[in-house]
């Protein structure tokens, strides 16, 4: 069975990792990279950290807007499917680079899975909510990681088409947690107190408005704590484009790799973010998490005490922000051995 795995972005190289390493003990994976994360730290570096095979096609399509990036990787891939003829496509996460994917071979009438399936913000402001929508109405089989996924499938009628498996994310932080606590030097390399926040900040309506993100770092400014900032590339631009200073408790460092990002969050106190991904890694590790976002995919990390939603409007932000400790346990809600299952399931198709 020849099965073409399409990745493009930093958090899908991080699901990637334990599906790939399972999948190549039953059949044979062809990886597309589209190029969408190309610096060496948002890619290379994860490919890297997971022991990801190098991709077999790159298709360097870079930034660009969401039309012009979208329509590049879709007829790349069409090429390439139509020369490789796969048995399965399998998509991850909520990237421009999943949505053209699934469409390119759907469209070929190539058995189409999304992992990562049925979750909703509602917000369609978000790129990734219309490629979450688009991307599970035209996939064939839907691998869903929570049960509020399921419900959001039979909400929009596809559920025949869902499997609850679990959430891969699962498998990645245990088979890496250890090494990374183990042999990260992150902490010696950039000279880290050793009681610290960390943060990260991308998604578009938090940075692409430069006095958002002015507000943010200001208010986090005030907070009389270290915080640890490693930037994303679309973050950073705008900072210096917009010359918006990061006041001095916020030490800013380059994106980190997956090892070095977990021992990261190992060592923090509490961890602030917009990020869908970090929000889970910090429920399994039992870390604070505040997301700086209206609404979250993740609900579970809420409902369970860990997550905290929040505003940075709000007039008591600062205060919220340190006195939110969650206490007790974190249920296993995203599943274990999700790799496994994802594989079994496709075999048996
Ligand atoms: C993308 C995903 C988002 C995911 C995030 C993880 C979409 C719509 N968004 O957002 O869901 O959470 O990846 O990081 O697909 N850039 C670089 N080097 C890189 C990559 C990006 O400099 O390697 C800069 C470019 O200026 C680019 C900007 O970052 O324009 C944004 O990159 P893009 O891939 O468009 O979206 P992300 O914000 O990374």
């Amino acid at each position: 069975m020849k099965v073409i795995s399409i990745v493009g972005a930093r958090p899908q190289f991080i699901k990637l990792g334990p599906f790939s390493k399972v999948l190549r003990e039953n059949a044979s994976e062809i990886i597309i990279h589209t190029g969408q994360h190309y610096d060496e730290k948002m890619s290379d570096l994860l490919f890297k950290d997971l022991k990801i095979p190098a991709p077999d096609y790159n298709l360097n399509i870079g930034s660009g807007t969401q039309g012009v990036q979208t329509a590049g990787m879709l007829s790349a891939i069409e090429g390439i499917l139509l020369k490789e003829k796969p048995d399965f496509v399998v998509v991850f996460g909520d990237t421009n680079s999943t949505l053209a994917g699934a469409l390119a071979s759907v469209k070929l009438r190539i058995p189409t899975v999304h992992i990562e399936a049925g979750l909703r913000s509602f917000n369609r402001d978000m790129p990734e909510e219309i490629n979450r929508v688009a991307t599970d109405h035209i996939s064939d089989y839907l691998f869903v990681p929570t049960q509020t996924g399921m419900l959001n499938l039979k909400n929009e009628g596809l559920l025949g088409k869902g499997f609850l498996t679990g959430d891969i994310m699962v498998d990645s932080l245990n088979d890496n947690l250890k090494k990374a606590v183990e042999i990260s030097k992150v902490e010696e390399q950039f000279g880290l107190h050793s009681d610290f926040f960390l943060l990260t900040l991308h998604r578009p309506y938090n940075v692409d408005d430069p006095s958002n993100l002015k507000q943010i770092v200001s208010k986090l400014g005030n907070l009389n704590k270290h915080i640890v900032f490693p930037i994303h590339p679309r973050t950073k631009n705008i900072l210096e484009a917009h010359k918006i200073s990061v006041p001095s408790n916020i030490l800013c460092i380059p994106p980190q790799g997956y090892l070095d990002f977990l021992k990261l969050q190992w060592l923090s106190k509490k961890i602030i973010t917009d990020s869908g991904g970090i929000q889970k890694e910090a429920y399994l590790l039992g870390r604070a998490c505040i997301t700086l976002r209206p609404e979250t995919e993740w609900i579970e990390t809420v409902q369970h005490g860990w997550n905290m939603l929040l505003d940075y409007l709000e007039d008591d932000f600062e205060e919220k922000l340190l006195n939110f400790l969650p206490t007790g346990v974190q249920p296993p809600v995203f599943g274990d051995g999700v790799a496994k299952k994802m594989v079994d399931i496709i075999m048996s198709l």
